[in-house]
């Protein structure tokens, strides 16, 4: 037994008493051997990379539901992930879990967490559901959340309590640091090969209804200047009111969740430097910035500015998408996929119809996506997501995944390096197009593989896809004339753009594969499955295009 399994016998034994438990993490410890680099985030030129095993990763996830954080219902998630070929699980870690009595630790899920995710072959993001889960304290320990003098609530401005715990409050954050930083040691201790490979530290901060905490010394640093460090940022100076006017109250908050958050994550990090991010509960485009209309406090879309100065400690923001408006899905892309802000899309409904979301993701170089609620524990967030896991709605799913699964690590690192695009049939059915150099790519929807819509002599029914909001592309521009072009139910076509030089075709087309990062042609596409675009329907095949002008 090691010195680490040993600290941890003792410690858990004292919450549980349970022998079993020490056996058990002795095991583990052994069987922890090979220490691999700590996953991290990296960035330049724009891009980003989470960089996990020494090398770029894309992380293709799957949450799981609120309470599947215990061992029989995670067990109902595996299936799930391997069905849609996800590689990485998103799971929830509760305060309350770790620690139902203060100062006493029981990382017994954790470490079944650990066990299980290793057996299956998934890496693991967790979700430290601490002070604020969806703004609420619920996931609190009822020590904490019992004792409102130690852990106060956030008071109204008529002076009630309000059912979100303040950010102002010091022992709260005292002893949700202490908690996280507890499991931030466990994992450096028992997961040295870097299974979980990101941390979501607390879930949609904020508070609905109270935009912020009007207790006494609340109201005290309220009338006080903004700090020098987002005066900078923001370049603004005087008081909240004076800096903010009508969002004063948003943005003092705000601030003072953000610090909270950035204490956390920076204690924890200091422990195991693993990727740390937040998640928004999004308003919709048109209640930003009601403060009142939106979780104020949490990290939306026109509030990221002073996240990055309130909160160093944590890499990136990201955007919880459940409006299933085309035009808002890409609003919110657009937002948060920043030079200075990695995209990744920690939850996403799971709809059949969200899933084509994907391509615009991955188009913008994100580092993940997940769609929220994927275990087999029967529950279902109707109708937030999907009524039930269906064949129909894990496919939907399944095959992007299965494109990108296909080069995982190769896509990372060429969209990390190279220019990429991505696009979603749109709600109103419009091709899109964008131009990369020298060419026009076009992205149509709602065809069949073989023939033009326009035809007169030759008419069949539209295919079933053409009224249903499925199909999606991305691709990568590999060097000035080619191209890599993943997505399926989409008709691209690559035509020169305006202005380019003449006389620009279609060299070749190669559908294949990456091998050792090269990659390997398995056939040529050309005739029928080349005249009328290069048509995705419901392989993943991925395509590797060469353009070229002749003389
Ligand atoms: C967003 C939250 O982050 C999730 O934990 C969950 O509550 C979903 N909303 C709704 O199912």
């Amino acid at each position: 037994m090691n010195e680490h399994s040993r600290w941890r016998c003792g410690f858990a034994r004292a919450a549980s008493g349970s022998a079993a438990l020490c056996l058990l993490s002795a095991a583990s410890s052994a069987s922890a051997q090979s220490a691999t680099p700590v996953p991290r985030i990296e960035s330049h030129d724009g891009h980003h990379a989470l960089i996990v095993d020494g090398a770029p990763f894309f992380m293709l996830g799957a949450q799981v539901n609120n309470s599947s954080n215990y061992p029989a219902p995670l067990a109902t998630a595996w299936p799930v992930l391997d069905r849609i070929g996800a590689n990485t699980v998103e799971v929830p870690i509760a305060w309350e879990q770790i620690e139902p009595q203060e100062g006493q630790f029981d990382f017994t899920f954790l470490q079944t967490l650990l066990d299980q995710a290793r057996v299956h072959h998934k890496r693991v993001v967790l979700l430290w559901f601490g002070t604020w889960k969806n703004t609420s304290y619920s996931y609190t320990p009822a020590w904490v959340k019992l004792d409102n003098r130690r852990f106060p609530r956030m008071r109204t401005k008529d002076g009630r309590d309000h059912g979100v715990l303040s950010a102002h409050g010091d022992a709260t954050l005292a002893a949700d640091k202490r908690a996280f930083v507890q499991m931030m040691t466990y994992l450096r201790d028992h997961d040295p090969q870097n299974t979980v490979i990101m941390v979501q530290v607390e879930n949609e901060t904020g508070s609905y209804k109270n935009p912020r905490d009007f207790s006494a010394v609340a109201n005290g640093l309220f009338a006080r200047p903004i700090p020098d460090t987002l005066a900078k940022v923001v370049k603004k100076r005087g008081t909240w009111s004076e800096a903010f006017g009508a969002q004063a109250d948003r943005a003092f908050n705000t601030w003072y969740v953000a610090a909270y958050v950035n204490a956390i994550a920076a204690a924890g990090k200091a422990i195991k430097p693993l990727p740390m991010y937040v998640n928004a509960a999004l308003a919709g485009p048109s209640n930003v910035p009601d403060p009142y209309g939106v979780s104020s406090g949490g990290p939306q879309q026109d509030v990221l500015d002073i996240w990055k100065a309130a909160a160093p400690a944590v890499d990136l923001q990201a955007p919880d998408i459940y409006d299933k408006t085309s035009a808002n899905v890409v609003q919110y892309l657009d937002k948060y996929a920043r030079p200075d802000n990695a995209l990744m899309v920690p939850e996403m409904g799971n709809t059949r119809d969200f899933a084509r979301f994907f391509w615009p993701v991955v188009g913008r170089g994100a580092i993940g996506f997940s769609p929220f609620g994927m275990d087999a524990t029967g529950y279902a967030n109707y109708p937030l997501g999907a009524k039930d896991l269906s064949p129909t709605t894990l496919d939907a799913f399944a095959l992007p995944y299965a494109a990108v699964g296909s080069m995982m690590r190769d896509w990372a690192r060429i969209a990390y390096e190279k220019p990429t695009w991505g696009v979603a049939k749109p709600d109103d059915g419009a091709a899109q197009s964008t131009r990369m150099g020298d060419w026009t790519i076009t992205a149509a929807w709602g065809e069949w593989q073989f023939g033009m819509r326009d035809w007169a002599w030759l008419k069949g029914d539209a295919p079933p896809w053409a009224s249903e909001p499925v199909g999606g592309v991305a691709v990568a521009q590999l060097s000035a004339d080619e191209f890599l072009v993943m997505g399926d139910h989409v008709r691209v076509s690559f035509a020169p753009a305006p202005g380019s030089p003449a006389n620009g075709i279609v060299v070749r087309v190669e559908e294949g594969r990456f091998e050792n990062g090269r990659w390997l042609m398995s056939r040529i596409w050309n005739g029928d499955q080349t005249d009328y675009g290069l048509n995705f329907v419901n392989q993943p095949n991925v395509l590797k295009v060469t353009m070229g002008h002749y003389r």
